[in-house]
């Protein structure tokens, strides 16, 4: 009998957000009168743009015209939007080649599929509370995990200790599930650890587009010395909407380097194309279209409105924290409110009497690592209307 991957024992048994959607629907069943308002998963609800979709028409058109029909595509992307992505860098002051550049299906996807070019025995560092990813796919291989707390004292940011070493190093900023976001200083520590260390930082930026602080940065390659050490990936998810739509990039700087147990060194760059031509056929053309029309002046613009609709509804959100006076972070840079449990709960208890009392559906804390047992996440990502009546209803709670 084929044996399986002993390493998905030590997983748990279902991932977070299919957790949150099984208590959810059964909850619903229960209860088929109540209305649920949900600001749990980071799922957008806004339709694409205009421009995307008019992107999206004209590809398809395309593909339906035996003059432009497209079949297998560069696995890498299409140079149109390679070139439309450093387009986009370079708006943070960021100069790459396009052949950095590798048009993926998201970053999830990526996040976990990079794990396939390291050795089984290096040490991974990732903080806790993280986005789950990061976690099971490094479990999944069997590697060894050192964790690095985040917490109310550190801001949730927490920074290198350099009597730890560590080989692969995760940092997702502005943070999921925090909010909170590195400034460029402690970003430069660090780069700085990870060069001591010859370690590949793997810097999740799936975020960066709800920055408004124009002194933090938005790519890990704004800080000297990244280019070296750092693997950047990023999203059209939250940027435009992409969620069902399913586009992303990766960012595998020609300088970062590795080595193997006896001492070869290898590009990065090359191996993740290697493994990308192995095992990946490319984005759709007519979606690399829609991606296109993101970075252009017309659909950036459209982005950004709706950028700025969800953080209308992350201000709302904070001010009820703050009316309430309940510890939070986030909801600035950041499309997440994070904040502590109130009534002495734990995250999932306050899951069930929230789902239960209020019909609000959030994400509980445990699920980010056990630094969130106490803590909490509401996504702004629901519209207004909902996100004010969620907050009303959250406010009874306390009467
Ligand atoms: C989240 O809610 O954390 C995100 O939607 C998950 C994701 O982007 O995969």
């Amino acid at each position: 009998m084929a044996k399986f991957n002993e390493n998905y024992l030590e997983l748990k048994e279902s991932y977070l957000f299919s957790e949150v959607a099984k208590r959810v629907s059964v909850f619903q069943k229960n209860n088929p009168d109540r209305s649920v308002i949900r600001l749990g998963i980071g799922d957008v609800t806004l339709p694409l743009s205009k421009e995307v979709v008019n992107a999206m028409h004209t590809a398809a058109d395309e593909m339906g015209n035996a003059d432009t029909f497209r079949g297998y595509g560069p696995e890498q992307g299409y140079d149109f939007l390679r070139y439309a992505i450093q387009g986009h860098y370079k708006s943070f002051g960021v100069e790459l080649d396009t052949d950095e550049i590798f048009v993926s299906d998201g970053a999830k996807s990526d996040t976990g599929n990079i794990t396939d070019l390291f050795d089984k025995d290096n040490v991974v560092m990732i903080p806790d509370p993280v986005y789950p990813v990061y976690v099971d796919t490094n479990t999944m291989n069997g590697r060894k995990i050192v964790f690095i707390d985040g917490n109310a004292e550190n801001n949730f940011l927490p920074m290198p200790d350099k009597s730890v070493h560590a080989d692969i190093i995760y940092i997702c900023s502005p943070n999921n599930p925090t909010g909170a976001c590195y400034s460029r200083e402690q970003l430069k520590e660090w780069v700085a650890y990870a060069l001591e260390n010859d370690a590949v930082i793997l810097f999740d930026s799936a975020y960066e587009c709800f920055v408004s602080d124009s002194s933090l940065p938005h790519s890990i390659y704004e800080i000297e010395g990244a280019k070296k050490c750092a693997i950047e990936f990023c999203s059209l998810s939250k940027t435009a909407g992409f969620t069902g739509t399913r586009c992303g990039y990766t960012i595998v700087p020609k300088g970062i380097k590795s080595v193997s147990t006896s001492g070869k060194e290898m590009s990065l760059n090359k191996m993740w194309n290697r493994r990308q031509t192995t095992k990946f056929n490319g984005v759709p053309y007519v979606v690399q279209r829609a991606a296109a029309a993101v970075f252009s002046e017309a659909g950036m613009k459209e982005a950004k409105a709706m950028i700025a609709h969800y953080m209308e509804n992350a201000r709302i959100i904070a001010g009820t924290m703050e009316e309430l006076g309940i510890r939070y972070t986030g909801g600035i840079n950041s499309p997440y409110i994070w904040f502590e449990c109130p009534f002495g709960m734990d995250s999932w208890e306050f899951f069930d009497f929230m789902l239960e009392k209020a019909g609000v559906v959030g994400t509980p804390g445990a699920g980010f690592g056990k630094n969130g047992n106490n803590w909490f996440r509401l996504t702004a990502f629901n519209n207004k209307e909902n996100t004010v009546e969620a907050m009303k209803r959250f406010k009874k709670l306390f009467d």
